[in-house]
């Protein structure tokens, strides 16, 4: 059976490793987050977002392609998490957990002792990694994001310290 073995490893996908993202990445990155929001961004707004000094871009990649990335804008000693999204081919295996893990630990570098976001309060996923990661909730913006069916979703505010 050792040729199975060999088949499948050839099809088995390294696990995706940490790193700084850099202008290189805006095409990736655009295509993802496309792939993960109603409202896409271009790749020249990647790009300005992924080279702006204030703005802390973190990707997890497996051979040269994007499997998550975050960005999150720091200002004076806080930050806010601009868009975080997982490749739909990578979801629900802990990369999500993995990549805000690393972040938070990059900002505690930068010297950020709080994170900020805004996700929709129907956005399971993204309710369960934030709630697994520490997040806890201090505001709530009533019908804050336009849904592409017309209809209006609430936002709930989040922070975590960071210690
Ligand atoms: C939100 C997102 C980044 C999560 O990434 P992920 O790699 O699938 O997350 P993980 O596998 O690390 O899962 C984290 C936790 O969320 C849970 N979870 C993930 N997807 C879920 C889903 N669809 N429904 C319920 N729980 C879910 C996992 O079970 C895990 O909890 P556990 O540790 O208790 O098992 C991903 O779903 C995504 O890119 N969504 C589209 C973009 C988006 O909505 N971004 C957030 C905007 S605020």
């Amino acid at each position: 059976m050792r040729w199975w073995h060999s088949v499948q490893a050839l099809f088995k996908r390294p696990t995706p490793g940490f790193r700084l993202m850099n202008g290189a990445d805006a095409a990736q990155a655009a295509a993802l987050h496309a792939a993960s929001f109603a409202r896409g961004w271009t790749e020249v707004e990647m790009s300005r977002l992924i080279t702006d000094p204030n703005v802390e871009a973190n990707a997890l990649v497996s051979q040269q392609q994007l499997a998550g990335f975050i960005l999150s804008r720091i200002a004076a000693d806080e930050a806010e998490v601009l868009t975080i999204a997982v490749d739909p081919g990578w979801r629900k295996q802990g990369l999500g957990r993995q990549l805000l893990s690393n972040h938070l630990a990059r900002l505690a570098g930068r010297r950020v002792s709080a994170l900020f976001l805004e996700v929709e309060d129907e956005n399971k996923a993204a309710r369960a990694l934030y709630a697994r990661s520490g997040f806890e909730q201090v505001g709530e913006r009533q019908a804050y994001y336009a849904r592409p069916d017309g209809t209006r979703g609430h936002a709930l505010v989040l922070k975590r310290a960071i210690d």
